[in-house]
């Protein structure tokens, strides 16, 4: 699968699942704009490691959950490069509490990060990707969204969000030539996990899948670089599990 001259924005991708997306998309041969919040630091390095695979890397500090913010980062992109060709929905955030205790902020928060940004996000590329004929959208979601974890409760339903925007977008952009789908992981070893741990919101799941070891985050990158290939061309509005087989055998695992 070549991606050759492509363009990928790839949200939250100094670090965990979103490096993982950024290097395997890099390595196909598609140029590369890092988005990055708080950690710079991380953010270049993921930069540098993308520009070792001889592609082009732009480093963009946007908070997604902020409207003005993501209009500056495509503003940015767009007088930049005018185009993008490849859209990965990655960055998240989310705060975990029992539902008596969620907030209006906690519930802001998460679902403008997690959910709003993808809304945000996906109209300001269509208009970009139709500069070059077409494009790939890519949300990541997670189990949580069909299944019940403690104190879960708002990101789980920021991820339910993502994962019906992803239908509605796959439809109203077919036209457009844009594919729409999303991939959905169970408990990948990254900083996300260790938080949700130590907050109690899911047990220690470093434990195998019924494959035999956990999800890694090459896993969902190898997923995400398929949706975003030709051959995933009449894949829309999709949402592909990606836990090795664990949410199939619940009673096993
Ligand atoms: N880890 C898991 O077990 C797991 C399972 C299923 C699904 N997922 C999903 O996979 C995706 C990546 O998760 P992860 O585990 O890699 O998370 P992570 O290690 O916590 O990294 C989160 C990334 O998102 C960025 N980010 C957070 N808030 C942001 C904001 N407001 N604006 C822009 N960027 C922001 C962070 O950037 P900075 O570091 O610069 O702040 C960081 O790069 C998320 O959508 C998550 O829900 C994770």
């Amino acid at each position: 699968m070549s991606l050759e001259d492509k363009l990928a924005l790839v949200t939250g991708s100094g670090r965990g699942i979103g490096k993982a997306i950024a290097l395997k998309l890099a390595s196909q041969g598609c140029d590369i704009v890092v988005n990055f919040f708080r950690r710079r630091e991380a953010a270049e390095e993921t930069a540098e490691e993308v520009r070792e695979k001889g592609v082009k890397a732009e480093l963009i500090r946007a908070n997604v959950g902020d409207p003005n913010k993501v209009n500056e980062m495509f503003d940015t992109i767009r007088d930049r490069f005018g185009y993008l060709d490849i859209l990965i929905n990655n960055a998240a955030s989310g705060v975990g509490r029992p539902i008596m205790e969620l907030d209006v902020k906690a519930w802001d928060w998460t679902m403008d990060i997690n959910a709003k940004a993808y809304l945000l996000c996906a109209q300001r590329a269509a208009p970009l990707m139709e500069n070059r004929g077409g494009g790939r959208i890519v949300g990541i979601s997670s189990l949580g969204s069909s299944f019940v974890l403690p104190t879960y409760a708002v990101v789980g339903v920021s991820k339910a969000a993502v994962e019906a925007l992803t239908r509605y977008l796959a439809i109203e952009f077919a036209p457009k030539n844009i594919a729409v789908n999303a991939a959905a992981a169970s408990a990948v070893e990254t900083e996300a996990l260790k938080f949700y741990i130590k907050e109690g919101m899911i047990q220690d799941t470093r434990q195998p899948t019924p494959v035999g070891r956990m999800v890694v985050p090459e896993d969902v990158a190898n997923v995400v670089a398929f949706l975003c290939s030709d051959e995933a061309h009449m894949v829309r509005g999709q949402t592909i599990v990606v836990d090795g087989g664990t949410s199939i055998a619940p009673f096993v695992f």
